[in-house]
C-alpha cells in the first residue's frame, strides 16, 4: 500500500507554537507588538501584521510609544529591555522558552555567587544577547576552537559554562574541552535543547524508509536547509519547497512511501496544505 508520512517533528517546536500563539492570542487587543519579529518566517510576520501587530526592532523604536502590549518571543531579552519595558509602562506578555528561561536563571544566580560566564553560541544571536544581558559582564561568548583556544579568564574566579540552546552538541563537547584544559575551576551545564537533534533524527530515519523525501521550509532557514541534506544523504529523491506551489507533483512518481518533514520555522498550515495535496494525489 502506498503511503504518505508526515514526521512528528515537523514544523514549529515547542517553545516557537508557543511564542507564536501567544501573539496571535494578544492580536485580539489594541497596540500590540512584537519585540523581534517572532519567528523567521515572512509569510507569519505579514500576517500577524495583517491583525494589525507591529515589530519592535531594538530599544530605540520604543521611542514614542507609551502604551499598549509587547509579546517577547522564545528567544528571550535581557535584562535591560524588560526593565527599559517596564519604564515605559508598558504590558510585557512573556513568551520566552521556558527553556531559555532556565538558562536566564543560571546565569543569574552563577553571576551573583562570583562566577565568571561563558556561553557556547553564536554572538549575534538574539537569544545568546538576552542570556549575555543576565550575566555579570564581562561574559564570554565562544562559538569557534578559535576562539576556546584564545579565551583568558580570571583564574581566582569559578567558572560556569552554560550553551545557546541550538547549538550542536559535538561541537558543544568539542569547546569544553578546549577550555578544561586550561585549568579553571568549571562547572558546565549543558542547556541544548533536544527539539533540533529530535527533528533530524527522525528526518534521517523517516528519509531511509521513504522513496520520495520533502522537505518543507523558507529558502533562507539554515535549519531547514540541514534537514534537507540530511534527508538528500538517505533519500536521493528529496526536495527542497518553500510552500505548495513549488512541488511538482509529478516528481512523486511510483513512490511507494513519501515522507514529508519541515524546519522549525514552518508554520504548521504551509505543512498540512502539502500533506493533504500529496495524499489526494496518491
Ligand atoms: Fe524551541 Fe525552546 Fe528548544 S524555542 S528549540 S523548545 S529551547
Amino acid at each position: 500500500m502506498r503511503e504518505v508520512i508526515l514526521a512528528k517533528t515537523a514544523g514549529f517546536c515547542f517553545g516557537v507554537q508557543r511564542a507564536v500563539d501567544t501573539v496571535y492570542q494578544q492580536a485580539e487587543q489594541s497596540s500590540v507588538y512584537m519585540y523581534g519579529p517572532i519567528i523567521h518566517n515572512e509569510q507569519v510576520v505579514a500576517d500577524l501584521e495583517q491583525h494589525g501587530v507591529k515589530v519592535i526592532g531594538d530599544l530605540d523604536m520604543l521611542d514614542g510609544i507609551s502604551d499598549g502590549t509587547v509579546v517577547i518571543r522564545s528567544h528571550g531579552v535581557s535584562r535591560q529591555v524588560y526593565e527599559m519595558l517596564e519604564k515605559k509602562g508598558l504590558k510585557i506578555v512573556d513568551a520566552t522558552c521556558p527553556f531559555v528561561l532556565k538558562i536566564h536563571k543560571i546565569v543569574q544566580d552563577e553571576s551573583k555567587k562570583g562566577s565568571q560566564i561563558v556561553i557556547i553560541g553564536n554572538e549575534n544571536h538574539p537569544e545568546v544577547e538576552g542570556i549575555k544581558g543576565w550575566c555579570q559582564p564581562p561574559a564570554a561568548v565562544v562559538d569557534t576552537a578559535e576562539k576556546a583556544e584564545k579565551l583568558v579568564l580570571d583564574e581566582n574566579r569559578p567558572v560556569c559554562i552554560v550553551s545557546q540552546t541550538t547549538f550542536n552538541y559535538n561541537k558543544f563537547q568539542e569547546l569544553v574541552e578546549i577550555i578544561s584544559k586550561k585549568g579553571y575551576n568549571i562547572s558546565i551545564r549543558n542547556t541544548i535543547c533536544n527539539a533540533t537533534e529530535e527533528r533530524q533524527a527522525e528526518a534521517r530515519q523517516l528519509a531511509r524508509q521513504a522513496d520520495v523525501m520533502i522537505v518543507i521550509g523558507g529558502g533562507s532557514s539554515s535549519n531547514t536547509r540541514k534537514l534537507y541534506e540530511i534527508c538528500k544523504s538517505e533519500c536521493n529523491d528529496t526536495f527542497y519547497i518553500q510552500t505548495l506551489s513549488d512541488l511538482d507533483l509529478n516528481c512523486l512518481g511510483k513512490a511507494d512511501c513519501i515522507g514529508i518533514t519541515a524546519g522549525a520555522s514552518t508554520p504548521n498550515n504551509i505543512i498540512e496544505e502539502v500533506y493533504t495535496n500529496v495524499r489526494t494525489e496518491f
